[in-house]
Protein backbone atom coordinates (compact mmCIF):
# COMPACT_ATOMS: atom_id res chain seq x y z
CA UNK A 1 0.00 0.00 0.00
CA UNK A 2 1.11 3.65 -0.86
CA UNK A 3 1.03 6.02 1.76
CA UNK A 4 1.66 9.57 1.35
CA UNK A 5 2.52 11.08 5.37
CA UNK A 6 1.59 14.87 4.51
CA UNK A 7 2.69 17.47 7.15
CA UNK A 8 1.38 21.64 7.20
CA UNK A 9 2.89 24.47 8.17
CA UNK A 10 5.49 25.30 11.08
CA UNK A 11 6.22 20.92 10.85
CA UNK A 12 9.54 21.72 9.16
CA UNK A 13 10.41 23.72 12.47
CA UNK A 14 10.04 20.63 14.31
CA UNK A 15 12.56 20.01 17.37
CA UNK A 16 13.28 24.06 17.57
CA UNK A 17 9.38 24.92 17.35
CA UNK A 18 8.18 24.58 21.12
CA UNK A 19 10.24 21.57 22.21
CA UNK A 20 7.66 21.64 25.22
CA UNK A 21 4.84 20.81 22.93
CA UNK A 22 6.40 19.25 19.99
CA UNK A 23 9.13 17.33 21.80
CA UNK A 24 12.90 17.88 20.19
CA UNK A 25 12.59 15.41 17.22
CA UNK A 26 13.35 17.13 14.02
CA UNK A 27 11.44 16.89 10.74
CA UNK A 28 13.96 14.62 9.62
CA UNK A 29 13.88 12.30 11.97
CA UNK A 30 10.11 11.74 11.34
CA UNK A 31 11.45 11.69 7.42
CA UNK A 32 13.35 8.40 8.80
CA UNK A 33 11.05 7.16 11.24
CA UNK A 34 8.16 7.23 8.80
CA UNK A 35 9.83 5.44 6.36
CA UNK A 36 11.38 2.84 9.00
CA UNK A 37 7.97 2.25 10.39
CA UNK A 38 6.38 1.72 6.80
CA UNK A 39 9.01 -0.81 5.93
CA UNK A 40 8.18 -2.61 8.96
CA UNK A 41 4.22 -2.85 8.13
CA UNK A 42 4.86 -3.25 4.70
CA UNK A 43 3.54 0.25 3.62
CA UNK A 44 5.01 2.29 0.93
CA UNK A 45 5.48 5.36 2.96
CA UNK A 46 6.43 9.00 1.66
CA UNK A 47 6.75 11.72 3.59
CA UNK A 48 6.23 15.53 2.52
CA UNK A 49 5.75 18.69 4.68
CA UNK A 50 4.56 22.08 3.25
CA UNK A 51 3.74 25.70 4.48
CA UNK A 52 1.90 26.18 1.57
CA UNK A 53 -1.99 25.55 1.36
CA UNK A 54 -2.37 24.86 -2.43
CA UNK A 55 0.62 22.55 -2.43
CA UNK A 56 -0.90 20.45 -0.06
CA UNK A 57 -4.26 20.25 -2.01
CA UNK A 58 -2.37 19.35 -5.08
CA UNK A 59 -0.67 16.24 -2.46
CA UNK A 60 -4.28 15.54 -1.75
CA UNK A 61 -5.26 15.48 -5.77
CA UNK A 62 -2.37 13.39 -5.97
CA UNK A 63 -3.34 10.86 -3.87
CA UNK A 64 -6.35 10.17 -5.27
CA UNK A 65 -4.71 9.81 -9.00
CA UNK A 66 -2.68 7.15 -7.34
CA UNK A 67 -4.70 5.54 -5.10
CA UNK A 68 -2.45 6.30 -2.32
CA UNK A 69 -3.92 6.39 1.19
CA UNK A 70 -3.06 9.41 3.26
CA UNK A 71 -1.60 10.43 6.87
CA UNK A 72 -2.48 14.13 6.93
CA UNK A 73 -1.05 16.15 10.01
CA UNK A 74 -2.85 19.69 8.91
CA UNK A 75 -1.38 21.55 11.57
CA UNK A 76 -3.01 25.34 11.99
CA UNK A 77 -4.62 24.26 8.67
CA UNK A 78 -6.55 21.97 10.75
CA UNK A 79 -8.71 24.41 11.91
CA UNK A 80 -10.04 26.94 9.23
CA UNK A 81 -9.13 25.06 5.34
CA UNK A 82 -12.19 24.70 3.73
CA UNK A 83 -9.98 24.04 0.58
CA UNK A 84 -8.28 21.43 2.61
CA UNK A 85 -11.28 19.43 4.10
CA UNK A 86 -12.63 19.54 0.18
CA UNK A 87 -9.57 18.26 -0.90
CA UNK A 88 -9.42 15.51 1.91
CA UNK A 89 -13.41 15.04 1.51
CA UNK A 90 -12.08 13.47 -2.12
CA UNK A 91 -9.44 10.96 -0.63
CA UNK A 92 -12.47 9.52 1.61
CA UNK A 93 -14.92 9.95 -1.42
CA UNK A 94 -12.86 7.34 -3.45
CA UNK A 95 -12.60 4.81 -0.95
CA UNK A 96 -8.99 5.36 0.17
CA UNK A 97 -8.48 6.18 3.71
CA UNK A 98 -7.64 9.57 5.17
CA UNK A 99 -6.31 9.13 9.11
CA UNK A 100 -5.98 13.09 10.69
CA UNK A 101 -2.93 13.46 13.31
CA UNK A 102 -1.46 15.18 15.61
CA UNK A 103 1.26 15.27 17.66
CA UNK A 104 -0.35 17.13 20.71
CA UNK A 105 -3.48 16.97 21.91
CA UNK A 106 -5.52 19.88 20.19
CA UNK A 107 -8.55 19.06 23.36
CA UNK A 108 -6.08 20.70 25.82
CA UNK A 109 -5.24 23.43 24.10
CA UNK A 110 -6.20 27.00 23.03
CA UNK A 111 -10.41 27.01 22.51
CA UNK A 112 -9.76 27.49 18.36
CA UNK A 113 -7.73 24.48 18.16
CA UNK A 114 -10.69 22.70 19.28
CA UNK A 115 -12.59 22.59 16.24
CA UNK A 116 -10.95 20.61 12.96
CA UNK A 117 -12.80 21.01 9.83
CA UNK A 118 -10.67 17.92 8.73
CA UNK A 119 -11.76 15.30 11.04
CA UNK A 120 -15.37 15.14 9.82
CA UNK A 121 -14.14 13.47 6.53
CA UNK A 122 -11.41 11.54 7.71
CA UNK A 123 -11.30 7.88 8.14
CA UNK A 124 -10.09 8.59 11.61
CA UNK A 125 -8.42 10.63 13.87
CA UNK A 126 -4.93 10.53 16.73
CA UNK A 127 -3.61 12.88 18.74
CA UNK A 128 -2.17 13.49 21.38
CA UNK A 129 1.28 10.56 21.29
CA UNK A 130 3.69 12.95 20.42
CA UNK A 131 5.29 11.22 16.87
CA UNK A 132 3.81 7.93 18.20
CA UNK A 133 0.71 8.97 16.53
CA UNK A 134 2.32 8.74 13.13
CA UNK A 135 3.09 4.90 14.01
CA UNK A 136 0.07 4.48 15.14
CA UNK A 137 -1.97 6.01 11.99
CA UNK A 138 0.16 3.82 10.01
CA UNK A 139 -0.85 0.77 12.04
CA UNK A 140 -4.03 1.91 11.64
CA UNK A 141 -3.37 1.52 7.58
CA UNK A 142 -1.57 -1.59 7.93
CA UNK A 143 -3.81 -3.08 10.28
C1 LIG B 1 -0.71 20.22 15.44
C2 LIG B 1 -1.73 20.95 16.31
C3 LIG B 1 -2.20 22.23 15.62
O1 LIG B 1 -3.15 22.91 16.45
C4 LIG B 1 -1.04 23.16 15.39
O2 LIG B 1 -1.47 24.30 14.65
C5 LIG B 1 0.12 22.50 14.73
C6 LIG B 1 0.47 21.13 15.08
C7 LIG B 1 -0.10 19.00 16.16
O3 LIG B 1 0.49 18.16 15.48
O4 LIG B 1 -0.20 18.87 17.39
O5 LIG B 1 0.85 23.12 13.95
O6 LIG B 1 -1.34 19.78 14.26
Amino acid sequence: TRVLLLNGPNLGRLGVREPEVYGHLTLADLVEAGERWGAELGLDVEVRQTDDESEMVGWLHEAVDTRSDVVLNPAAFTHYSYALRDAAAQVTDVGLRLVEVHISNPYAREAFRHLSVVGPVATGTIAGFGFDSYRLALQALAG
